[in-house]
């Protein structure tokens, strides 16, 4: 499948008239990883109540049900199962949800998907650096380099905590991130005042030593390089002259 195809699947799923969820089989008690609209629209919970938490939810305190036994082995085997099981809106109120699951076995961020989610990354990347002068690459995997000019390292750490934003607003579902469950973005900010020949090496090293930390530090995080990662450079890591060239480079997870 390619991104266009993955992109137009996620727009059909989503502008269902049926009510559709994706449950991750593979983490501990099957937690909702996916909602569309309709679904919400049923049930009466937000979408952020229902992400990251098992169905059952729905059922309230009505558990002694021979549908939600019938799923449970259904799910436990790994097998299809249609039901018909009494849910509960937050207000209370009783519906029957005919509940139909379908296992699907697959990579849990399989290379498509992933391929579409670095592109949409590398678009906000490529929309937010801009200016002549500006630089930006994949570096590898899901981390991009940027060079850009003129710009003293706190500006260019208060603006990759708005390119940040910026990605964590796309709210792309990632199935397996931690807190929000949406894939984010970590920045590595390392900035000097060029010598006569550009050891652009050791500055993509000082950023990659600060993005480390920023991943380290429970990613979605932005952090400076300090002077111990320019120390191959053997070059201040601020110093007071302007303009200075800044390189960031980010990683989204
Ligand atoms: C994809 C999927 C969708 C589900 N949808 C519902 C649902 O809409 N309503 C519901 O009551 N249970 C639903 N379940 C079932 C519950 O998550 C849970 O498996 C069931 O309550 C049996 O497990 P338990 O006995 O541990 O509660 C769904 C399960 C899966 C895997």
């Amino acid at each position: 499948m390619n991104n266009w195809a993955a992109e137009a699947w996620r727009g059909v799923v989503e502008s269902a008239p049926e009510g559709i969820v994706i449950c991750d089989a593979t983490s501990a008690d099957c937690p909702v990883v996916f909602v569309n609209a309709a679904f919400v629209q049923m049930c009466g919970y937000p979408a952020a109540a229902l992400l990251g938490t098992n169905l059952r939810i729905l059922q309230a305190s009505d558990r002694d049900q021979d549908a939600r036994v019938r799923l449970a082995d259904a799910v436990s085997k790994g097998e299809p199962a249609r039901v018909l099981v009494r849910n509960y809106r937050p207000d209370g109120s009783m519906f029957w949800n005919e509940t139909v699951i379908q296992p699907v076995r697959t990579e849990k961020f399989d290379r498509s998907a992933g391929d579409a989610c670095i592109r949409r990354v590398s678009r906000v990347i490529g929309a937010s650096y801009r200016r002549g002068g500006d630089l930006v690459g994949r570096w590898e995997g899901g981390t991009f380099a940027v060079l850009t000019q003129g710009e003293a390292t706190e500006k260019a750490t208060q603006y990759a905590q708005v390119v940040r934003d910026r990605v964590r607003a796309l709210l792309m579902h990632h199935p397996t991130a931690g807190a929000g469950r949406y894939v984010t973005m970590s920045a590595g900010i390392a900035s000097l005042v060029p010598p006569r020949t550009l050891p652009l090496a050791g500055l993509l090293k000082a950023c990659q030593s600060a993005l480390r930390r920023a991943k380290k530090n429970g990613k979605d995080a932005t952090i400076t390089a300090e002077a111990a990662d320019f120390q191959d450079l053997q070059l201040p890591a601020t110093a007071t002259a302007s303009p200075k060239p800044s390189a960031a480079s980010t990683t989204t997870e």
